[in-house]
């Protein structure tokens, strides 16, 4: 099995625009993942993997989203170590600190400066329609934090600090990319142009990878049971025994469909992961039912998950790598960040500078 490396080739590449002179300009690319625990294969196939496969074509900053995080209760134990497996998780999946900036937000104080700076020329109502806080706050809007209220306004600042041009995500965040261009057209009409409209960049798969034991809700890290998803730190006998108990559709044909949300989801995750399409897999187990098509497909994620987590038992053992790396891109990040804060500023009037 060809595991991470073959994956990495499968995805294409963002294309380089070409300026006037013939030198080539590297897209601006921004993405965040929140330090929250229990990464997964959603995470990995939809989000981290296309950053990896991208990152040499583009111009990156990759974010350990911990002031989101907030948003529901943490500990400070608790979110220490999410933000260093985080940030091991990153490293050993591929993304490599001389071609991409990777930075905890905490350590950039301009993100949470501009938010609040959004604040003002984002209404109500947009958060409210958010899909994401009326499932995270599933009814209980009284008591939620209202930083939950107010996470996507965070999200448009992370990304608009940087002149943010594609940022890669899983479709659950399309419509927080969506508000965050809403938010920065409003600026611009306001103060003059000062922010660049960003673009959501979703592959068409992956994009939205199902919990194994209930297909129709998408896998998800806090979800109420471990058999919903796939860690990344699964051992090979847990993973085996997680595809094992998944789900499947009635019938026994080893085939994608709309009436066949189960197995659509496992051919996904088995294509991604190997590099073949879904019609040869299809070809392939036709006739031969579910036992042997998920046999195969647990050995399949076991030798893709393997180098990964024998990097990650590496970066485990020497915390001082991730951290030189953290405090590395939290320097490069400071830099871009405060210029871009010093026009905000300066555009809205702020302060008592110069006239
Ligand atoms: P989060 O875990 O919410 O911080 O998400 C980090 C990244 O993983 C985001 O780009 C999400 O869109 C992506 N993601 C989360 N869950 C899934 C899933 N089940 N399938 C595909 N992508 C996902
Ligand atoms: N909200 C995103 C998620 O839950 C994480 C995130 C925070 C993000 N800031 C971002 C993603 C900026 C992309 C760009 O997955």
């Amino acid at each position: 099995m060809g595991g991470a490396a073959t994956v990495q080739r499968e995805v294409e590449t963002v294309p380089v625009r070409e300026r006037a002179g013939g030198s080539v300009q590297r897209r601006r690319v921004f993405s965040g993942i929140q330090p929250s625990g229990n990464f997964h294969i959603g995470n990995y196939l939809g989000a981290i993997r296309n950053w990896v496969a991208q990152q040499s074509a583009s111009d990156n900053v990759f974010c350990i989203v911990d002031l989101h995080a907030l948003s529901l209760p943490t500990t400070r134990e608790g979110l220490r170590r999410n933000i260093q497996d985080l940030a091991n998780v990153l490293l050993a999946a591929g993304l490599d600190p001389d071609q991409s900036i990777i930075f905890v937000q905490s350590d950039v104080p301009e993100h949470p400066e501009l938010c609040w700076l959004l604040n003002s020329v984002t209404q109500f109502g947009e958060l409210r329609r958010m899909t994401q806080f009326k499932d995270k706050s599933g009814g209980q809007d009284e008591s939620v934090s209202a930083a939950l209220f107010d996470y996507p306004v965070l999200q448009a600042a992370d990304i608009l600090l940087y002149d943010t041009e594609l940022v890669p995500v899983g479709e659950d965040q399309k419509q927080h990319v969506e508000l965050t261009r809403d938010i920065a057209a409003r600026f611009n009409s306001r103060y003059g142009q000062t922010f660049v409209l960003p673009e959501a960049d979703i592959k068409p798969d992956g994009a939205r990878i199902m919990a194994l034991d209930d297909p129709t809700k998408k896998m998800s890290k806090s979800a109420a049971s471990p058999n919903n998803y796939i860690a990344l730190t699964d051992d090979a006998d847990t993973i085996r025994r997680k595809i094992r108990r998944a789900v499947t559709d009635s019938g026994s044909d080893v085939t994608s469909g709309r009436d066949k949300p189960a197995l659509s989801n496992l051919l996904t995750i088995y294509g991604l992961f190997s590099g073949e399409s879904v019609s040869t897999l299809e070809e392939r187990y036709a006739g031969r039912g579910y036992g042997a098509f998920k046999g195969d497909l647990a050995e399949v994620v076991v030798d893709a998950l393997a180098p990964i987590q024998r990097r990650l038992v590496e970066l485990a053992a020497d915390p001082d790598v991730a951290r030189r790396v953290l405090a590395g891109g939290a320097e490069r990040a400071r830099e871009r960040a405060s210029a871009k804060m010093e026009i905000v500023r300066n555009r809205m009037g702020l302060g008592f500078g110069p006239p």
